[in-house]
């Protein structure tokens, strides 16, 4: 990792010093480079680091960093997969961790007032402390925070029934390039003043504004649920049995897949007696009153078995479900351990196309001769084809850059997307007229630069 990095004037670090406080300014070398890293294997080193606790502090450094062009880069807790959190140009990384409060719950008016940086599962079990429910699960969930959620439009396993961050935000407040604070929707479900400038926000990855605060939707926190493992001899008969699952007309909560390299990788990292000799499972859950989950079980358990599923267990209580969870929101530390890097993508496709899209990720990962693991939101669309590589390796690497773009193809060519839940960042940026076009790249500038006339947020992310 190179050390060096842009030095910010004296002058700017001391104005920035000067904020009210209180907050918390990083200059030291062993400071900043904790900064210098997100969930993917870029890097780059920023030259100041700044935490603030409340609005006004944000819009402070903003207009600063406006007046003087210097980059400012958003950051959650760094889990980001597209490395859109990383400050590759250097900069000031305005880290929101510190903004963590809980503003309010409202029962009554079903929902409740977050800053950005509240932990995911902490917000999850503070709700339903209260009997409601917020349903986006990033895998991540126990370090990723709320603000970092809606900067990249987070998904999870409970998209299939629940949507994404996107379909809970109900209103923001958010500072512009500028250091202006603008608010955008608000406490009501209904809302259409105006263009829907939430829903911009959310997803814009660092790139249009930094969200100060957000109104979150609640639901009533489901009375029941229960959690399955089917596992499969081949892939294939895994996508059959998803046919099957969603053909029968009742959404479950999570329709989730993980091929054998999977399972495997994570029956070494944790050793809780996955069913290491199948090529595939799949996590099923289904929450909602007692009886029509109940109800369920036998038509889930008659798809996985006439699909070739040689083993269904179904969790008898919450330990065993939770058991079941940690298995599949270790797949990516699992993977980790594999090899020195790991590409995690997401490239979605329509929920008919996904028994086609895992047979063209196997081609793939036949052709390039690649460590490629898959598993992912099947439910959705959503997958995670995982590569294990290294990138001081550069033979690798080339094949690796291929068989992404190929996974890319596949995706536009189904119907899909290039990424679900991860964002765009720095690793997708050079395909991302792939999907949008020349019009739509054209688009995404215009508004950019007219949220962002200096290019001070998060440059080079995205576009
Ligand atoms: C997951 C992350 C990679 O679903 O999105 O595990
Ligand atoms: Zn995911």
């Amino acid at each position: 990792m190179a050390l060096s990095c842009e030095a910010l004037s004296p002058g700017l670090i001391r104005e920035i010093e000067k904020i009210p406080g209180p907050h918390k300014v990083f200059a030291a070398i062993e400071d900043r480079l904790c900064y210098s890293y997100d969930g993917t294997f870029k890097t780059g080193v920023p030259g100041l680091v700044f935490k603030p606790t409340t609005t006004e502090q944000v819009s402070r450094l903003l207009s600063l960093a406006s007046e003087a062009g210097v980059p400012v880069i958003p950051r959650g807790a760094g889990t980001n997969l597209s490395g859109g959190s990383v400050p590759v140009d250097g900069g000031i990384v305005l880290c929101t961790a510190d903004m963590s409060r809980v503003l309010e719950i409202s029962p009554a008016d079903s929902l409740a007032a977050v800053e950005p940086g509240v932990i995911t599962a902490r917000f999850q079990r503070t709700v339903e402390a209260q009997g409601l429910f917020y349903p986006p699960d990033p895998a991540s969930s126990e370090f990723c925070t709320l603000g970092g959620n809606i900067a990249e439009g987070s998904g999870g396993p409970r998209g299939l029934k629940y949507g994404t961050t996107r379909d809970y935000v109900l209103g923001l407040e958010a500072v512009l390039a500028s250091g202006e604070v603008i608010k955008a929707g608000g406490r009501t479900i209904k809302n259409v003043t105006g263009y829907d400038l939430a829903r911009l926000l959310v997803g814009s990855e660092g790139t249009l504004a930094v969200v100060t605060k957000a109104y979150l939707r609640l639901l009533p926190k489901p009375a029941y649920k229960r959690t399955m493992l089917a596992a499969f001899p081949a892939l294939d008969d895994a996508g059959e049995a998803i046919a099957r699952i969603i053909g029968l007309g009742t959404l479950p909560t999570t329709l989730e897949i993980m091929d054998g390299f999977a399972i495997r990788a994570v029956e070494n990292f944790l050793g809780i007696g996955l069913p290491a000799w199948a090529q595939a499972m799949l996590l099923i859950e289904v929450d909602g009153h007692r009886e029509a989950v109940e109800s369920q079980i036998p038509g889930l358990e008659m798809a996985c078995l006439g699909a070739g599923a040689k083993e269904i267990r179904v969790a008898n209580d919450e330990d065993e479900a939770q058991d079941l969870w940690r298995a599949r929101r270790s797949v990516s530390p699992a993977v980790t351990q594999l090899a020195p890097n790991k590409i995690t993508e997401d490239a979605t496709v329509p929920r008919s196309q996904v028994p086609e899209m895992i047979r063209r990720l196997q081609g793939i990962r036949d052709r390039y001769d690649l460590p490629l693991v898959i598993y992912g939101h099947a439910g959705d669309g959503n997958l995670h084809p995982n590569i294990a590589a290294d990138k001081d390796d550069a033979e690798l690497m080339k094949r690796v850059e291929r068989a992404i773009e190929e996974i890319f193809e596949v995706a536009l060519d189904l119907g899909g997307t290039l990424s679900g839940e991860h964002g765009i960042g720095l690793l997708k940026r050079p395909y991302l007229g792939m999907e949008l076009g020349p019009a739509g790249l054209e688009v995404t500038r215009r508004i950019k630069s007219a949220l962002d006339p200096k290019n001070i947020l998060n440059p080079g992310k995205i576009i």
